[in-house]
């Protein structure tokens, strides 16, 4: 080994679960979305199994439920049809933007209502489930009951107007439908009245000591998800109904209810574990159907669960009381819920069409800007706004000028001058050379740290300083003059960066991995940079280099107003 070459850092594979919230299959993914859940998953994933952890990152089509049911019948189609549709938008998504799930299913597998219902009745068995009779919304003109989203009215908290059934979205408390204010059916024009039918509830009230007890020992959470699920359990859980008067979910394994499905949150949370043992029977990259238990049963394993705020009560309070009651099963270590992002400083809103569909982006644009720009504002401790002219703001200033100005001066020096080959590694390295190496070989423990906490913006900026000192030292050295005097100064520099680059590929490998491999391909490494572990992968000498290209592309201001313009319309 030289001694400009990275000293492995070997570890002990820790055991991974990258849990992620289950986008309901009713409308196309969002940015805003990506920003809170998908994004700050997929590069916490690629981490880790760059670092030769076991990881495993999961998720699937949340396809029941009243939002997926309320589209079909606006559609006049079958809820079916509607989650098939946007099943398949998702997964397309998810290819086209490079979020690596190892498996995005859905909850409409035989193995997840197997699941569920198995965790259902061992709650009934356990004493945690009970019958009783409750009052809900009734809509007497169209003859129904009006559970979760088919009505609205005003929050009793926070006094906002437009809550659901379910769920506030302004203070984030879930709430039950007969709580609102001026109740509104979303299927007529008729008032709602109160009507008794029979439901099973989850006990609640039984895990809030235990739940406080746990969630006060989590020092290491995000204030904002910490502080929002204690002060819920100080107020104090109440028991929730945890079946539904509707025909599309799963179904209530327990005769006499077959006109009754299971709540779709308490069943939707329940697909992390699903999921994992589907992964575990059927997936070419498991040994064995029961490796599952690896995630779940191992206290040493970490569950970690990326999703929107707006998520949160339902992984803090009503999943980790599922596992509680159920029993043996890993509570989540971690929950960082991202706040929400603003789009040119207006609430993303579907109805109103004011979102970048991830879709429509990926049409017309590269993945990784986006990536870039996301993980830039993402709203790790606060809202944060997406504007079109901060994104080509930051794919010019940072990733054209910075990043991939690097990448394709040096290689161009070098193969102008080196005949397409990288240069003869040199006999030994200048202090300054060195100096630049050891700060890419130290970035790898200070990147992944930042990584590991879920701190994504300060990790991404941690690697962009890099790239900068990369810029400068080339500046200094001038390797472009220097050949035509000195040709092995100008060799030992190109060398030097060329490592830099190397390094610099893997370290943004999480954030932006399709130009991170392009990269590669440029530097002739085998493979891709996941392939070679998080450290930098030395360069050689002599080695033949493939013609490079731009791996950005600069953007001109007038895309600023072309994308404006199709917001809200
Ligand atoms: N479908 C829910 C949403 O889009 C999230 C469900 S997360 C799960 O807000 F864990 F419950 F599946
Ligand atoms: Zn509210």
């Amino acid at each position: 080994m030289t001694d400009d070459s990275p000293s492995p850092d070997p570890h002990d594979p820790e055991t991974i679960l990258v849990a992620v919230a289950w986008p309901y299959a009713n409308g196309d993914l969002h940015a805003g979305q990506i920003a809170g859940a998908y994004l700050p998953a997929d590069i916490y994933a690629r981490y880790h199994r760059m670092r030769g952890d076991r990881t495993l990152m999961v998720s699937g089509s949340d396809s029941h439920g009243t939002p997926v049911t309320v589209r079909a019948e606006s559609e006049g189609t079958t809820p079916a049809e509607v989650f098939e549709r946007f099943h398949a938008s998702f997964l397309d998504t998810f290819e086209r933007f490079g979020i690596s799930f190892d498996l995005f299913t859905s909850t409409d597998t035989d193995n997840h209502a197997e699941v569920a219902q198995d965790i259902f009745l061992k709650l009934l068995e356990n004493g945690f489930l009970y019958e009783a009779e409750q009052t809900l919304l009734y809509d007497p003109k169209a003859e129904r009951f009006l559970p979760d989203r088919y009505v609205e009215g005003t929050c009793p908290y926070c006094d906002y107007d437009r809550a659901r059934g379910d769920q506030c979205d302004q203070c984030g408390r879930t709430l039950d439908a007969l709580e609102l204010i001026n109740p509104r059916s979303k299927v007529s024009d008729a008032t709602p009245e109160p009507r008794e039918t029979t439901h099973h509830f989850l006990k609640l009230s039984a895990f809030n000591d235990q739940l406080i007890e746990w969630v006060e020992s989590k020092d290491y959470w995000r204030p904002a998800v910490k502080n929002f699920t204690l002060g819920m359990l100080r107020e104090g859980l109440h028991d929730r109904a945890i079946t539904r008067d509707i025909a599309w979910g799963v179904p209530v394994p327990l005769e006499g209810y077959e006109d009754k499905r299971i709540y779709v949150w308490f069943e939707a949370v329940i697909g992390y574990l699903s999921a994992t043992k589907e992964w575990a029977r059927d997936s070419e990259d498991s040994d064995d159907p029961d490796s599952w238990k690896a995630w779940w049963e191992d206290p040493a394993a970490r569950t970690v669960y990326f999703q929107g705020k707006d998520n949160v009560p339902f992984h803090t309070l009503i999943w980790p009381s599922i596992l509680l009651g159920y029993g043996g099963l890993n509570l989540p270590y971690d929950v960082p819920a991202n706040q929400y992002v603003t789009i040119s400083g207006s609430k993303a809103s579907t109805s109103g069409n004011w979102a970048i569909w991830m879709p429509d982006y990926l049409d017309r644009h590269d993945p990784d800007p986006l990536r870039y720009a996301l993980t830039v504002l993402m709203p790790e401790t606060s809202d944060s706004d997406f504007s079109w002219a901060e994104y080509v703001r930051r794919n010019n200033d940072e990733l054209v000028a910075r990043w991939g100005n690097l990448v394709n001066r040096v290689l161009t020096i070098t193969r102008r001058n080196f005949e397409d080959r990288t240069p003869p590694a040199p006999a030994a390295l200048a202090p300054e050379s060195e100096a630049l190496l050891a700060r890419v070989d130290a970035a790898f423990d200070a990147v992944g740290g930042q990584i590991d906490a879920v701190q994504l913006r300060r990790a991404l900026g941690s690697a962009m300083e890099i790239a900068q000192a990369g810029n400068q030292y080339l500046d200094e050295r001038a390797p472009w003059a220097a050949v035509k005097t000195d040709r092995d100064h100008a060799a030992e520099t190109l060398h030097t960066a060329l490592n830099a680059i190397s390094g610099l590929a893997t370290l943004l490998a999480p954030f932006l991995p399709f130009t991170s491999a392009e990269v590669w391909t440029f530097l002739a490494h085998p493979g891709t940079p996941q392939d070679h572990g998080w450290q930098r992968t030395p360069v050689s000498g002599n080695t033949p280099l493939p013609a490079p290209h731009p791996l950005f592309q600069k953007l001109d201001d007038s895309l600023i107003e072309e994308e404006e313009s199709r917001l809200g319309t």
